[in-house]
């Protein structure tokens, strides 16, 4: 196969903007190509790793295998009935362009998930969330090449065993499958997800009435605020899951700091904001070398240039303890280190 490149930069390749090379890559535009290089003799031996967006990855070191880059595009209205249409998308289209496609439709459901960077082929793997939403809400069926046997197969939504920031892709399916096309279901009727504050406020500021499109652009503008653009600053958005902790705990944490943020995540458990945490252990703005915590949100770490995945990764195991030491809360990873 002619377009495998050999010691490939991947610098331009994760938001992170972290410099290091892989041994083999490969760009596959559609199943078919998929499906050749997957059986091909050159790869037999080699580890793969399917990269999408490079948005969600911390590399730590150059990759001894084959990356294969997916570019499988393609957004096309499989059916519809009165309330909804059901959308094919391939797992290489960029996601936020499909949430412009959708809001550009009036169609209703993953409005409130603007700006996330990625691939719509991604968005399964961790149930990509933001303002009061989860993209298991919108999800019908994700179809995927089994890497072993080559055949294409699908999971329903129910399959998928989505949860917060996780599905069967990071589990059992960890490694295995790479997914091909997401089937979506959106709503012609506008869902005014507004549960989360900052969406109302937002649409107060600029004087709008909710609907697909105005809490497209409320999300489109907070997260602007918020959340640095790769593209002026290195970073994966939030490196850290919220930790989900017993109410018990959270309840013996209040007392002596009565200031903690937690949100109600079942009967018995809280979900604390991991950035209240960290900017409390003191890390907010830190800086070191060339990375450091952005200075707006302390969820997310950043790279200002020439700085390494090794660095980073060991900042964070830092912020892990000192985390630990003052909250005896664990906080781990969202991001996948390579
Ligand atoms: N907070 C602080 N200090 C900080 C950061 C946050 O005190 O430095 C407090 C805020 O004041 C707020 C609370 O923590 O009360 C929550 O902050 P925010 O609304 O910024 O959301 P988050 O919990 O930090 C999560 C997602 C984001 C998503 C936002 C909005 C995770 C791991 N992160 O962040 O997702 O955009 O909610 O819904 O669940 C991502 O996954 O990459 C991501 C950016």
């Amino acid at each position: 196969i002619e377009s495998i490149s050999t010691n490939h930069q991947l610098k331009s390749l994760n938001t992170f903007g972290i410099s290091a090379t892989c041994k083999l890559f490969y760009e596959f535009k559609d199943i078919n190509s998929l499906k050749e290089i997957l059986s091909s003799d050159i790869i037999k031996n080699e580890p793969i790793f399917i990269l999408g967006g490079g948005s969600n990855i911390l590399i730590t070191k150059n990759f001894d295998g084959i990356i294969l880059k997916n570019s499988i595009t393609g957004i096309k209205i499989i059916s519809e009935t009165q309330d909804h249409v059901i959308i094919e998308v391939g797992s290489g289209v960029n996601w936020h362009e499909f949430v412009l496609w959708s809001v550009e439709k009036n169609l209703s459901g993953i409005e409130n998930l603007a700006l996330i960077p990625g691939l719509v082929g991604a968005s399964p793997m961790q149930n990509i969330g933001a303002y009061g939403v989860e993209i298991k809400d919108t999800i019908e069926k994700v179809f995927f090449i089994d890497k072993k046997s080559k055949i294409e197969k699908n999971l329903t939504n129910k399959e998928c065993r989505f949860s917060y920031r996780n599905s069967i892709f990071k589990n059992d399916l960890k490694d295995k499958v790479i997914i091909t096309k997401v089937i979506f279901k959106l709503s012609k009727h506008n869902l005014n997800n507004i549960s989360y504050g900052a969406i109302t406020s937002e649409l107060k500021a600029t004087n709008k009435v909710a609907n697909c499109q105005t809490i497209c652009q409320a999300v489109i503008n907070i997260r602007t605020r918020k959340l640095p653009d790769p593209k002026d600053l290195g970073n994966s958005g939030s490196f850290f899951k919220n930790p989900v902790i017993e109410k018990k705990q959270f309840k013996e944490i209040q007392i002596q700091f009565p200031k903690i943020v937690g949100f109600q995540h079942s009967k018995n458990h809280i979900k604390v904001a991991a950035g209240w945490l960290i900017e409390q252990a003191g890390w907010k703005g830190f800086k070191v070398g060339d990375i450091g915590v952005y200075e707006k949100q302390a969820l997310v770490l950043v790279n200002y240039g020439k700085g390494n995945g090794e660095q980073i990764l060991k900042l964070s195991k830092k912020i892990q303890e000192s985390v630990f030491s003052k909250f005896n809360i664990k906080i781990v990873p969202e991001v996948n280190i390579i």
